[in-house]
């Protein structure tokens, strides 16, 4: 990314103690859609208002608009790969789509800061939308996830997240915006738990106390982080930066992991998702998703800061002359359930 790229939204920040990620579709008619518009120039002030309050609190909150959301609330011109969510199914492996229109990925330190700017955010679109999903994520001691194994690890840092999370010159109408995918998981905390850890961590790839790769002479192909491993045609690593979370209900047996996933295009994530669901080679697959289900799933286009407050203004009849407002919908190809637009009605 050249310097001069327009500032991103919070995607590369600090991984904190509590997130709370919300997925909501829009209201059945568009009547409401300028509140939704507001709040895109207003978001950066709210996470001010809320955020100052607690100095070390790191609050944040990411943003971003589904291929179906953005159609009905922006129009064109539109990011260049968003698209509804690749779904994958497999044998009892399931990688449904399901409803969404707006993510919000909101961080901070302490919970009390990712609720009060929940709230506000909620107070300010009233039912101009719908919250579909809403999962309240914690930091489980050393950032171990749900299964027991630390989570994270391997992600970039600095310059190199940036670079593998931000688009760039490829989609200049759209630099410093990111693709994030979310799905959350169900585990069988009872099955995965009879198996030997030994057995967990051929599963994961790496040792489940002190977190070091297993060696390739013992580490399976089929192990989750072999499957999520990617090299582009110079054999070089293509990354994403994760911050999942785990959440739960001990009381009522529900035990998750919130998946999420930036970067520059979605490619490498649904590569990833493809080889953990159908396998690499097909038959190969991540084990993981034996105790693991996804309930939920969502690509999702998070525009630069700059463009998310200029949004504010944009309508789909603000925009360019060559697609007039009454085009036809393009239909969702896969997976889109195109729930909460009038789209396609
Ligand atoms: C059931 C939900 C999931 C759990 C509990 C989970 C857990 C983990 C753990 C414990 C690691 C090893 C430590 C690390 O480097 O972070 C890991 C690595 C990784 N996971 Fe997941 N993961 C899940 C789903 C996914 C999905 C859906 C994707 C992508 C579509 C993904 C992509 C990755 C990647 C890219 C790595 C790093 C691999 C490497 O470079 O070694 N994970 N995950």
């Amino acid at each position: 990314m050249s310097s001069t790229n327009p500032q991103p939204q919070a995607v590369v920040a600090p991984i904190t103690r509590s997130a709370i990620y919300i997925v909501a579709t829009l209201a059945p008619s568009t009547e409401q859609d300028d509140k939704v518009r507001a709040l895109c120039g207003n978001l950066a002030a709210l996470v001010r208002s809320v955020g100052h309050r607690v100095s070390t609190g790191h609050l944040s909150c990411v943003c971003g608009f589904s291929d179906n959301g953005w159609d009905r609330l922006f129009g064109n011109p539109r990011p260049a790969d968003l698209h509804p969510f690749r779904e994958f199914h497999a044998g009892d492996r399931q990688a449904p789509a399901t409803p969404g229109d707006i993510l919000f990925h909101i961080r901070a330190e302490q919970m009390d800061l990712c609720f009060e700017l929940a709230t506000q955010i909620m107070n300010q679109l009233g039912d101009a939308i719908t919250v579909v999903d809403e999962v309240h994520g914690f930091r489980y001691f050393d950032m171990r996830s749900m299964v027991g194994f630390v989570d994270g690890t391997e992600n970039p840092v600095g310059q190199e997240a940036a670079d593998f999370t931000l688009i760039g010159d490829d989609d200049p109408d759209f630099a410093g915006g990111s693709y994030v995918l979310v799905q959350k998981y169900l585990h069988d905390m009872d099955g995965w738990n009879q198996l030997p850890v030994e057995t967990q961590e051929r599963i994961i790839g790496r040792t489940k106390l002190s977190d070091i790769e297993l060696d390739d002479s013992v580490k399976p192909t089929s192990s989750h982080s072999s499957l999520t491993t990617l090299e582009d045609e110079n054999g070089d690593e293509i990354k994403i930066l994760r911050d999942n979370m785990p959440f739960g209900k001990p009381g009522s047996g529900e035990f998750g992991t919130y998946f999420i996933g930036y970067a520059r295009k979605p490619d490498p994530i649904e590569q990833m998702l493809e080889n953990m669901v159908i396998g690499r080679p097909p038959g190969n697959y991540d084990r993981l998703l034996d105790f693991s289900r996804a309930v939920t799933g969502g690509l999702f286009f998070v525009p630069s800061a700059e463009l998310l407050e200029e949004l504010e203004e944009r309508t789909p009849d603000s925009q360019s002359e060559d697609t007039p407002a009454d085009a036809p919908a393009t239909t969702p190809h896969n997976g889109s359930l195109n729930i909460g637009s009038l789209k396609g009605q």
